[in-house]
This record gives C-alpha cells, structure tokens and sequence, in this order.
C-alpha cells in the first residue's frame, strides 16, 4: 500500500509536494501541514472502475433535461432554478444555529414523504436527538420513511450510500467527516477535502444528489475553506440574524440555475416555514405613520423586489465625536451619506447622533436605497412624516441622484403596493431638490 505524502495549506487547501515555509497562493505563513493518503485505498474505497477516455464531437453530444427532484419547499426549489439536480453537489454553509440541519431535517421528512429515499447523515447529533427534533417539526404523518446515519467515518458512509442507493444524501456536517486514510483531526483542511471529494464523486457517478452542511468561520468563510465551494456546482447560504426570525436562503454559485437569488423563510417554534408572500415582510410591526424618522423603499434580491422599511433617529449631540450607529447598513455609507447631507443639504449633521436601523433583519447593500436612507434621516432631523413615502435612487458624492438598477420595476412595485408618493430620479436631479419638495 502506498502511502502518499503532501502539505496542504490549512487556510487556502493549497497542495504542495514539499514543504515550504509560506503559502503560494495566500501568502500565509507557516500553514502548510503534513498529511498523509493511503492512495490504494482511495482507488478501492469507491469501487470505481477506470473508464477509457474518448473525445466525441460537440455535434454527437446528447443533452438530456436534467431530472430534478423538488424538496417541497418552492423558495428552495426556486433558489435551485427549478429543485435539485440529480448527481449534483450542494453545499448549504451559514453560522452555527441558524436552522442548517433543521431546514434539511425537514426537506429530508417532506421528501421521503413523497416517497423519495432520503438519507440523512448527522456525524453532529445521535440518532434519538434527530428524532426529537423531528418529533418538535411535527410532520403531519406520524410514520416517516426518513433514513438516519450517526457516524462521522468517510469512507463507511459512502459505503452506506453505496448500499441504499437514496435519492438524496445530506451530509450534516462535512466538517465532522473523518477518513483514516487521511491524517489530521476532523474538520481540518485535509479531511474536509478528502471527504467532500468522495461524496461528489459518488454523486457523480451513482447520479445520487449531496447537499453537505458546511459551518462558516467567524470571518464569514465557509471553513474549510474555500476549497470547497469550489468543488460544488452550487453554493447556498443560509443567514439571518439569530435573535430574529427571518432567514434568508441565497445562492452564490450555481451551476444549474440562478445566482443571487433568494428564498425566504422564517424560524418558527416548530421547525422553519417558507414565506412565499414577502413583499412586505420588512416593514416595522408597529403602525408608526404618526411618527417621523421612517421612510420606505423598494430593495432588489435577485429578481425579487422587496418594500423595507428604512428608520433613523437624529438628535443633537452630547459627546465631541458624535455617535453614528447603522444595523442593516454598511458603516462607511452611512457615513458617505451623512457627509452629502451635511455638505450639499446643508443639515448640520457634524453635531448630531445619527442612528440608522433596517426594520425586519435585512442587511441593505443595494445602493438603490441611498435615497431613502438620507430621506429618513432628514424626515427626522425636520421632524417631518414621511412613513407613507417611498425613496427609490442612487446618491453620488455631488448629491446627484442616479438610477439604480432595474429602476422601473422598483418603480411599478411600489405603485402596485398602493404607494403614490414615490421619490426618484424620474422626477428630481438631485437630493436637495427631494429635500425642498418635501412637503408638496
Ligand atoms: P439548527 O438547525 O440546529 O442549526 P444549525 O444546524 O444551522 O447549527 O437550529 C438550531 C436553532 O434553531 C436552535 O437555536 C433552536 C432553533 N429551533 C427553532 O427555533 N425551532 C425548531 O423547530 C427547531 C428544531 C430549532
Ligand atoms: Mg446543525
């Protein structure tokens, strides 16, 4: 048996045959560790036969559809382009706790439900915990035809899957695999790779689907790292804030379907649920059209528009540096539109508190929303209401306003949702201008 020997970065998943002090290809320091392959085992452990390889025309090739099996969730099967792909690799990442096992617990009940043969692997929780848990999603059928694996060995698993031959296996989580024919604990650079390269060549060749979960480290990474998102065809995050109950399902690499779109669901008491009508999901709960300091917008996730709900607070400030805090918004374009308002509208914000907040747990990235951002902070600097209002536009350092993308559909969002006063480029050039039309 021949033992292979390399050194993998532990950051980057970069192999080298030697040592070497630095890592090539991301420059980290002392990262590369010594691991070990048992190379005959990996030939065997597969039972995969050598195939001769020949070149065919592009004219001879055949393209069958893609078979997909739908997991009964339509904003998944949506995210997907239209369900899951057979034979293909998923990796479903997002931080610990925000519902990963849950949601595949629950595609893994629906589907065998709609007798699918669903293997579920958990090397995180015995087999009574995933029971419990399944007991508190309360399923409408008491019986379940789901099938569970506790174990964390690779290369016993891929036997199982060999044996059972499910139309789906989920792999709960790809950080807990371990194969003795790598070195290195479980969750290391070496055994993540190892293991996921075993699952998708199974999926491959037995054309069985794998969705593996994969745990994001603290700087937003799926750990591992980022090794494995390149050996997917698809990349699903799954995010949200944990002391909300909204989760966000997005798609950041696809193969098979759409990238960026999103699904959405919500953590509920007895398992996640889907939203499917969510136009309106990130409005604040309260009826505050009595108060200033709230503006609405229309905000774009993939090709869905959503009304949001943009709140600020400015009051006159007691401390030197003055207080500039922003949930939901990027720091540094707060500060970008604070200094625009300050200089081309004149509102002395040097000397004010500005606190900005996104209702509902959406993160805004979109500069589409500038608008309303600046519009909510003047709505509460001049104690004006303008939460009947929405802001649709880009705002550019000279205090232009621009059009983002996809301006009319935003556009006929709003008018749909029953919204007439509409703020945009259409009608002003720039934020002064919004400014002094306020009140008309
Ligand atoms: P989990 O799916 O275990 O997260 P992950 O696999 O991503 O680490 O979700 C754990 C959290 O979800 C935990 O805080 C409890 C909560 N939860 C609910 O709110 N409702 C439920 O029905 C379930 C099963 C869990
Ligand atoms: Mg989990």
């Amino acid at each position: 048996m021949k033992t292979k020997t390399s050194y993998v970065c532990q950051e980057c998943g970069y192999d080298s045959p030697q040592w070497l002090g630095k890592c090539p290809e991301c420059g980290l320091w002392n990262s590369l560790k010594e691991i070990h392959i048992t190379e005959s085992k990996i030939e065997n452990s597969l039972g995969i036969k050598r195939v001769n390889l020949e070149p065919k025309k592009l004219d001879q090739i055949k393209v069958e559809k893609k078979q997909r099996l739908l997991t009964g969730f339509s904003e998944l099967d949506g995210v997907l382009g239209g369900g899951i792909v057979k034979g293909s690799a998923i990796l479903l990442a997002g931080d610990p706790g925000i519902g990963k096992s849950t949601l595949l617990l629950q595609i893994g009940l629906k589907m065998s439900a709609g007798k699918e043969k669903v293997l579920y692997v958990s090397g995180e929780e015995s087999e009574e915990q995933i029971k419990l848990r399944a007991e508190r999603i309360k399923t409408t059928k008491a019986k379940s035809d789901l099938l569970l694996v506790s174990g964390t060995n690779t290369d016993l698993i891929a036997e199982v899957i060999q044996k059972t031959n499910p139309s789906l296996v989920i792999i709960d989580s790809i950080q807990t695999m371990e194969s003795e024919n790598v070195s290195g604990l479980s969750g290391s650079v070496g055994q993540v790779r190892y293991g996921a390269f075993q699952f998708i060549k199974l999926a491959k060749t037995l054309g069985i689907p794998v969705i593996m979960v994969g745990h994001v480290t603290k700087e937003g990474m799926v750990a591992g790292p980022m090794i494995l998102s390149h050996m997917v065809d698809t990349v699903l995050f799954l995010e949200g804030e944990k002391f909300t109950s909204t989760r966000i399902l997005r798609s950041l690499k696809n193969r098979f379907g759409p990238v960026d779109e999103i699904g959405l669901f919500a953590m509920e008491d007895s398992g996640i649920k889907e939203l499917n009508n969510a136009e309106q999901l990130f409005l604040s709960k309260t009826n505050n059209s009595a108060i200033p300091g709230s503006v609405l917008t229309i905000t774009l996730e993939g090709t869905r528009a959503f009304l949001v709900e943009v709140q600020a607070l400015v009051l006159t400030s007691k401390i030197p540096i003055p207080r500039r805090v922003a949930s939901g918004v990027d720091y540094k374009r707060l500060e970008l539109l604070l200094a625009v308002l300050q200089k081309h509208c004149n509102i002395p914000l040097a000397s004010m508190d500005v606190f900005v907040n996104i209702a509902g747990g959406i993160k805004l990235s979109d500069p589409g929303t500038d608008l309303s951002i600046c519009l909510a902070i003047i709505s509460s600097f001049q104690n004006i209401k303008l939460s009947d209002k929405v802001g649709i536009g880009e705002v550019g350092l000279l205090g232009e306003l621009r059009k983002p993308n996809s301006m009319e559909k935003r556009i006929k969002e709003a008018q749909k949702l029953g919204f007439r006063g509409i703020f945009s480029p259409n009608k002003f050039k720039t934020l002064k201008e919004v400014m002094l039309n306020l009140t008309k």
